[in-house]
This record gives structure tokens, sequence and C-alpha cells, in this order.
């Protein structure tokens, strides 16, 4: 790459973080996940080291989280308001402490004493005492320059307004964090991601009247300008800091050697799951002010502090419960109820423990310690249980063998594998099983099937509840004038309502078999129907069990396909529900799409197994460049894809009628 091309990748990053801390301090709306925000941080500082050239005024390595918004008056901090770096492995803190031991030119022997401070995911502030009296609070802002938020700072009950003891400094400013309490987070109505922005919301609200409507909570932990104390060292302070009024941290540590902070690291981080407020991780710092002062800082932050932070896709909490949620297919999925945690700055109170035999391997009871894992957007599961942490009186998890409804379970014999299924399911028998019944509605309405906005999940519970739904064709037939009466219906939502369901009304045959909802018919097999039937009498035809078996023949569909789809037409409910529907929609049959891909109008078959790549998703490429699979070899067929092993007869049958026969290696070159 030259350096042309790094300075601009370079520029694209800086330009990108730019809009991510707008949106998140000035809209407190973070835009990916902290995860993400942290390693893109990552990629421009590791950039700027590499490469000396790269340097801009809005970098993370120049400042600190983001320029003071407009509402509040601006006004300087006397002293920085730093960051800190972060340590994410015990290596991380041995190169930390050994940088130190050589800044200081010290040996092996000199023991370094730490405070160590589980680092609060809240808000930052300053708050600038004189002669006792909190006279001026500000935000962090750029570092540099902080909003001035004295007034709402001041609704908070644990920001003392006077300090009357004699060794309080004649003028100081104390520096801590606000933040919110989980429990008082879970009362809130608004939509905040976590309670950091909520706190941050908050704070920031014009009205101070509107800061004091949320129980905000303040935690002090450092100062920035002093004049007059007498303290030499962190401990001391935090001490001091309580006498004076103020809260501190009650699992504020000394420690000494990193091998005792690895091991303070860890009882912190089990013990997170039953604190009331958000760590992220825990902050070191040498205790020693004179020592502080005399390793300084580098561009934004201390050379005698990091925090070290837990990981951002993992997390140990309690299982205070397992509730069992039935799916649209009826299948029972277990979910464990846990004390909150953030992981990677989304809280978790949920986590899949998959199915009946999932609990049954891994052993898990109500009560436990587990570790959950929450990567990219995958539905947090538990990992493990610590097995140590189990109280002597816990009882086995005796898995639910009936439904919610009622009805027993089953648990399917799969005939290929000979063994009996993982998930218990409630049998389908249509809509008698009133959560498999709300379900499949929700499916109904979803993005992929008939994408009614307004009619969301919550939308749908809510309905239900009031008997204004149950099958999927009320929803064309809904009581307008009821739903008006409703609290937060009025003119504009129930119009918008009647216009996106007025809108759905037009549908693909495709989408109308998908949303229905049948096991074992996806999105792909939906559409595999859709183009074989072409047009929806031919699927109403179904209902007649000797047209199913037909299917078969599509390349795709199979015996499990087939069988779900005779149980779905064997019930009278289902095909009141096909043939009500069909009445008040438009179902537009199967269109050819006129594609001008590269491979437009040329017919393809495959026979073999192909390479890395199943024969749906070869075949889905294949048509969007706008060719056409068929699953016999006939005259219209222009090339017969071979893979591995495949089947003689169609080989030879191509060969005889003059058809190409290709390889995998010619149809990659063929899509390029
Ligand atoms: S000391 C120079 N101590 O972490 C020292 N910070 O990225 C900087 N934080 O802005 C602050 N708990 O919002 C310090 N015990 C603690 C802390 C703490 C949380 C936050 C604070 C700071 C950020 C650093």
């Amino acid at each position: 790459m030259n350096d042309a091309k790094i300075k601009s990748d370079y520029l694209k990053k800086i330009k990108k973080i730019n809009e991510l801390n707008e949106s998140y301090y000035n809209n407190n709306r973070p835009l990916i996940p902290d995860s993400k925000y942290d390693l893109l941080k990552k990629e421009i500082i590791d950039l700027e080291k590499q490469y000396n050239f790269l340097s801009h005024k809005d970098s993370p390595s120049k400042i600190v989280g983001f320029k003071p918004s407009k509402n509040f008056k601006k006004i300087q901090h006397k002293v920085p308001m730093l960051s800190l770096s972060n340590a994410f492995s015990e290596t991380d803190l041995i190169n930390f402490e050994k940088k130190i031991f050589n800044f200081l030119d010290k040996k092996g022997d000199f023991k370094i004493q730490y405070s160590a401070e589980p680092k609060i995911d809240g808000i930052s502030a300053s708050l600038v005492y004189k002669n006792g009296k909190f006279v001026t609070g500000l935000s962090r802002g750029d570092g540099k320059e902080g909003e001035d938020i004295t007034e709402n700072l001041k609704t908070i009950k644990d920001i003392p307004h006077t300090i009357t003891s004699k060794d309080f400094p004649d003028e100081i400013d104390i520096r801590g964090e606000v933040f919110i309490k989980n429990s008082d987070f879970k009362k809130l109505s608004d939509n905040f991601a976590n309670p950091r922005n909520a706190a941050s919301g908050s704070l920031r609200q014009k009205n101070p009247n509107d800061t004091k409507k949320i129980p905000l909570k303040f935690i002090a932990y450092t100062f920035g300008f002093v004049k007059g104390m007498k303290i030499s060292n962190q401990s001391d302070f935090l001490k001091k800091l309580s006498e004076w009024g103020f809260k501190t941290n009650p699992f504020n540590k000394l420690i000494e050697g990193v091998n005792n902070l690895m091991i303070n690291y860890d009882k912190i981080e089990k013990k997170r799951n039953e604190l009331d407020f958000d760590i992220d991780g825990i902050v070191y710092k040498i205790n020693n002010f004179q020592l502080q002062k005399r390793l300084g800082n580098v561009a934004n932050a201390p050379r005698w502090a990091i925090a070290h932070k837990f990981s951002a896709n993992s997390g140990v909490s309690k299982i205070v419960d397992i509730d069992i949620q039935i799916g649209r297919t009826g299948a029972l999925t277990p979910v464990a109820k846990i004390n909150p945690i953030n992981i990677g700055g989304v809280l978790v109170s949920n986590a899949t423990l998959h199915n009946e035999d999932e609990i049954n391997r891994k052993d898990i009871r109500i009560g436990d310690t587990v570790k959950i894992e929450r990567a990219g957007d995958v539905i947090p599961h538990v990992v493990e249980v610590d097995l140590k942490k189990r109280k002597a009186n816990s009882k086995k998890f005796i898995f639910p063998k009936k439904c919610p409804c009622g009805f027993e379970t089953i648990k399917e014999f799969n005939k290929i594998t000979k063994k009996f299924d993982a998930v218990r399911r409630c049998p389908d028998r249509g809509f008698d099983c009133d959560r498999m019944a709300k379900e499949r509605l929700k499916h109904f309405v979803s993005k992929d099937a008939f994408n009614i906005e307004g009619l969301g999940k919550k939308v749908i519970e809510k309905f239900w509840s009031l008997g204004l739904i149950k099958f999927p064709y009320d929803i064309f037939n809904l009581d307008y004038d009821k739903i008006s009466q409703l609290d937060g219906w009025g003119n504009r939502s129930v119009e918008n309502l009647k216009k996106s369901i007025k809108k759905s009304e037009k549908v693909s045959l495709e989408k109308f078999i998908f949303s229905l909802g049948i096991r074992h018919i996806g999105q792909e097999n939906a559409k595999l129907l859709s183009e074989f039937l072409r047009k929806k009498e031919n699927f109403l035809r179904l209902k007649n069990q000797k047209y199913i078996q037909e299917l078969i023949n599509i390349d795709g569909i199979g015996d499990t396909q087939i069988n779900s789809l005779k149980m779905f037409f064997n019930e009278k409910v289902n095909l009141n529900v096909i043939l009500n529907l069909s009445r008040s929609l438009d179902i537009q049959g199967f269109k050819e799409s006129n594609n001008s891909g590269k491979l437009k109008g040329q017919v393809f078959m495959f026979t073999g197994k192909l390479n890395n790549i199943s024969r749906a998703e070869a075949k889905s490429l294949i048509e969007s460049n706008g060719g056409k699979i068929v699953s016999n070899v006939t005259k219209k067929l222009d090339y017969l894809v071979i893979g591995e092993k495949p089947t003689t007869k169609k080989v030879d049958l191509a060969k005889k009628n003059k058809i190409k026969v290709i390889n995998q290696k010619t149809l990659d070159e063929m899509l390029n």
C-alpha cells in the first residue's frame, strides 16, 4: 500500500469515529457495540504508531470524549480530564508494570502498590468546590472543555452541596462517575441500550427537573485541580472522600503485584452480577502521589494508571430462574433469567439454554453461577457452570413434560439418525396452543413474511390478549373502532396501521407460503414450492395429500418437508386459514425474474457433491446471475455440473445429448 492510500484509509476511520462520537456523546445513541468502537479506536492508534506521518486533531489519541454539546455553556477544566489506557490480559499488565519500572529506573525488588478500583461504566463529572461550597459541575466534554451541568448535578443526592470538614481543601475539583443502578434502569420506560446511556441522557437534559426524575448516583474517585490538600496517596484520598461525605466504591482495594491484581480481577468479575451497578473493568492507579507525579502523562492518559477491561463477549452471572418459551413450531426452549450483566455494552438478562438435552448435559440448575457468552448478534448463551459456587441444597432442574397450554409434549424420533430429537415440542395442532398461535402470528407479520409495519411483536401480544386477533386472517378484518379507543392509539397510528395492512394484501405466492410458518418450510423452500406450483390455486390443491407427494420431484424438497406439509394440510384449522386468506388477499403467481446476469437463459443441472458450497447456495448463485436450474437431463439443459461421485447414468445421458459437462472449477470461472 502506498502512503496516499494509507492516509486516505486513516482519514476514513477518523471520519467514522467522529460520526460515532457525535451520535454517542450528543444524542446518547451508540451506533455500534462498545467492543467494535474500541476496535476502531485501536486500529487508528495502531496506524499512528506504525506510520508517523499520520495524525489528526480528531484522533482518539488526541481527544477524550467529544466536543461539548451546544445546549450548555462551555467551561475549561483547570486540569484536563484524561482518559485511561486499556489492558485486556495479564501480559498487558506485566508490560504496564515493566514500563513503569523502566521509566522510574527501578529494579526487580521494588514493589508497587496499586489502588484497584472497579471501573463504573457511567459518565464522568468534575465538581468544583470553593471554600466548601459546590460551585460548578462540568461534564468531561473533550477533556479540555466541559459542559456546565451544575444545576443538573445538584439534583443528585450523593453530591454534597456544602462540606464543612476542617481538612477539606480550599479549592478542589472532585471527580467521579455519575451512573444509574441496574434496578432503577429496569424501571425506566425509555429505550436506552444500557444504564450508561440512560445516565448520560438524563444528565444532559436541558431542564434540571427532568434530570431529577431519574435516580442518578455519584461515586467519587479522583481530583483535578487542588489547593491546600495534605494527602500523599490515593487510598488515603479515597478514605478522606468518604469522610467528606462522598460515596466511594465499596470494592476499592490496595494491592501489590500483578499476580494479586489478577486474583482480585477474577474475584470481582465473578461478583459483578451481584452488584447493582455496571462495571466494565478495574482501574489500577499507582497509590503513591509522588510516583504518579514523576510518571506524568502521555498524550491523553496518565502513565500511572490503566483500566483492566472485562471481556467484551462474555461475563459471569447467576441464574435466578429458568423460563420455558414456546416457539412457532412448538419447540420448548428453556431460557435462563440471569442477574443482568453488561457484556460488550449490552445489558444481558436472558440467556438461551437451547433445549432439554443441553440442560441435562451441562446439568444447569436454578441458582447456578454460570459463564455467559454473547458474540456478535448471536443470542447470549450459557457456556459453563461454576460447580464450585453451587450450593449443597441445589436441585436438578426438571424439564416440564407439558406445554403451558396443557398439552403433553413429544420428542420426535429421527429415522435417519435413529435418535430422539434433542428438542421437546408441543405437537402442532394448528392454532390450539395459544403460545404457538401467537408466535405464528408474529412470524406472519414479520419482515420476510407480510412485513406489516406497526404490527410488531408487542402489538400482536396486546391485540391477542384483547381478543382482536387469533388467526392470521383476523389481521385483515381488524376492529379499528375498538383499536382507536386503546391507549397509545391515536388517529394517526390507526390510519398508518390500516395503510400498511392494506399495502400487504398484495403478496407473492412465495411470501404467502413462507408466512404460514409451516415447519421445515423456510424462505428457500417456500421459493422452491412457489416456483414449482406457480399459482395459488395449485397451492390450495395440496389439501389433497396425493398432490403433496408429487412435490418430492422438486430438487431440494425431501421427506422431511413432505411429511411436514402433509401434517399441516391435515389440520382443518390450517385449511380454513388458507382459504380465508386466499379470499381476502391478492396472491401473485410466480414470476420469472427477467434477470440480465452473466448466465442469462442458460440452464444448469448438478450431479455429485460440490466442494465448499452447498447445492442450495450454488443454485441461488446461478439464479441470481440469470441462470436456471433443472433436476432432469432434458434437451433444454445447457450444462451438467459434476461434483464428487456423480451419477454415471446422468453424465452418460448428458454426453449422448451433446450437453456440455463441466466441473465446479469451470462453473466458478463462468461466475467469475
Ligand atoms: S480515574 C486519569 N478512576 O473511566 C484518571 N476513572 O477511561 C482518569 N472511571 O473517564 C480517571 N471508574 O469515566 C478513574 N475509579 C476510577 C474510575 C474511572 C470509572 C472512568 C472515568 C474515566 C474513564 C477512563
